[in-house]
């Protein structure tokens, strides 16, 4: 077997194996809550630029996916579906001023790889392309099932961040630059951490302020939430 990794975007003939990823990469979510065949289909027509997909010897073993939106940073509180729309994302601003990761999973036998921090290398690499101010998501925190009975969401994602606990997404989103700016709770529908997220931003340092001005006049206000 090869095992080499290729990186593309999003096609229409990569649905049906991204929407297995998703029922093995996110156990316990509800699949009605996650993307479905037809999800990624009607995505690969308008959002295949911000959705990158791993292959090795013709498998979908990863993706990273994600919207442009604006963001209203004095009022960070909010649920995956608000960012989203709907399960096609069709809250997706060409304008908007930062990507917003709406999912990234790596199958559990490919894991612990490189695939993970590849995919968000391709991330950031778009946003600085496109010229957008960051990449803003909400962290899933699967270590906190194991301590949910023990103590609050807050007081565990504390310990992340001191780097007492370890967590398998927020250990590496932070390792991957990610800056942890608070807690979302009921963020998605996963009953093991009680739909608790992070509320992670990376901040674009090659962003150019006066570029996106002249491209998109009153850019600097926009700093609210979707179109
Ligand atoms: C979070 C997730 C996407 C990471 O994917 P991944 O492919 O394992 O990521 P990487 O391999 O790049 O990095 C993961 C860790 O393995 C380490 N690593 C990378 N290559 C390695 C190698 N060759 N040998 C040993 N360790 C390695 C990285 O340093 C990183 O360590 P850290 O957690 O201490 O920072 C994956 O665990 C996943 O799909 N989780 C479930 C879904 C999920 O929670 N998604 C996030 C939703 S917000």
């Amino acid at each position: 077997m090869n095992n080499q990794i290729t990186y593309t975007n999003l096609r229409p003939e990569h649905a049906a194996q991204l929407r297995q990823l998703q029922l093995t990469c996110f156990p316990n979510v509800s699949p009605e809550n996650l993307f479905t065949e037809d999800d990624f289909v009607h995505m690969s027509t308008y959002l295949a630029d911000l959705i990158f997909v791993a292959l090795t010897d013709g498998l979908a073993v990863g993706m990273g996916s994600g919207i442009y939106c604006n963001f209203n940073f004095a009022n960070p509180l909010h649920t995956l579906d608000e960012i989203v729309g709907d399960g096609r994302c069709r809250n997706h601003n060409p304008n908007g001023s930062y990507y917003y990761g709406t999912d990234i999973s790596v199958h559990p036998n490919y894991r612990r790889r490189g695939i993970g921090s590849a995919l968000y290398a391709l991330r950031k690499d778009l946003v600085r392309r496109a010229n957008k101010r960051g990449i803003v998501a909400g962290g899933e925190l699967p270590g906190y099932a194991k301590y949910r009975s023990q103590m609050s969401a807050f007081a565990y994602l504390t310990k992340v961040v001191s780097g007492e606990f370890y967590d398998p997404t927020l250990t590496f989103q932070m390792s991957q630059g990610f800056e942890v700016r608070g807690l979302l709770p009921n963020y998605f529908h996963d009953k093991t951490t009680d739909g608790w997220a992070s509320f992670i931003v990376w901040e674009n340092p090659d962003y150019r302020k006066e570029q996106d001005e002249q491209k998109r006049p009153g850019a600097d206000s926009d700093r609210k939430h979707s179109s």
